[in-house]
């Protein structure tokens, strides 16, 4: 399906990313992951094909997004897919949320998405697609989670502006809407909720979170991962702006 593209995913060393990162090496493409840690990375590339470029970078930072623009120009000329998946998750409660704990939520989930997106514009091809990655929580109200549920309703909101603002260049935006998926970055949710919260405790509140799931069961990356595939084949050639749900009925029945 990706024959002859070259994919960038953020955030592609772990979790949705990795697994979007396999699928789409899987279906031809050239990839590059990129994430801050380098072991984690370099056990990535490995773990899918030796030949996957991977890249070091911070997503907070806009020179650091700026260089691996260059960097992937120099090595692989430009992008056909850009999945802008690096996100951090953790509660925010009114009463005691600090506004460091804020604004880092804020600056990895909304303004990082945006100068990510920035940086790489002026190396997509046209026809390209990016793929955004917000969260079921975009339309739901849940105890604790105002900054990342709000952070996840701009990214939505980007999928539809940025669709307008590069139409011209006939790249598509669209974004995924994963429910509860079962990635590291829930262990850091549960502890933020409930600070000191060991394994045992940890899979008990999974297993509770997974009886909120109409589907009975927490996701797959691999099933977010098929969903950003066909976003970013031509088989999806005439979505622009919109949202793919797939949170096994979490936020929808
Ligand atoms: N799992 C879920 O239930 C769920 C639900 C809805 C939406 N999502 C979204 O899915 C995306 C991927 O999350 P995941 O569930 O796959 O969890 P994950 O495995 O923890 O992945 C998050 C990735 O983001 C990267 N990242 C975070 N801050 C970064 C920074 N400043 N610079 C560069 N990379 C950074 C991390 O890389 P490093 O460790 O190298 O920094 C990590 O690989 C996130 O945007 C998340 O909000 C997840």
């Amino acid at each position: 399906m990706l024959k002859g593209k070259t994919a960038l995913i953020t955030g592609g060393a772990s979790g949705i990313g990795l697994a979007a990162a396999k699928l789409m090496h899987a279906n031809g493409a050239r990839v590059v992951i990129a994430g801050r840690d380098a072991d984690k990375l370099e056990a990535a590339r490995r773990e899918i094909g030796e030949e996957v470029h991977a890249l070091q970078v911070d997503v907070l930072s806009r020179q650091s997004l700026v260089t691996m623009a260059s960097k992937i120009k120099e090595a692989l000329g430009g992008l056909d897919v850009f999945f802008a998946n690096a996100g951090v998750a953790y509660v925010t409660p009114l009463a005691t949320t600090t506004e460091d704990a804020y604004d880092t939520l804020m600056d990895t989930n909304v303004k990082s998405v945006f100068f990510s997106l920035q940086a790489m514009e002026p190396i997509l091809r046209a026809g390209a697609s990016v793929i955004l990655n917000t969260a079921w929580l975009n339309q739901v109200g849940v105890p604790g989670r105002a900054a990342l549920s709000a952070s996840k309703a701009a990214v939505r909101s980007f999928a539809r502006t940025f669709s307008a603002e590069l139409l011209d260049r006939q790249i598509r935006v669209n974004a995924v809407s994963p429910g509860l998926i079962d990635t590291p970055i829930l262990r850091g949710v549960g502890q933020s909720e409930h600070p000191g919260q060991t394994d045992a405790e940890f899979k008990k509140y999974l297993a509770g979170a997974a009886k909120l799931i109409p589907f009975g069961r927490l996701g797959r990356p691999d099933e977010i991962a098929a969903a950003v595939l066909f976003l970013a084949s031509d088989a999806s050639g005439y979505m622009l702006g919109s949202e793919l749900v797939i949170d096994g009925g979490l936020a929808e029945l």
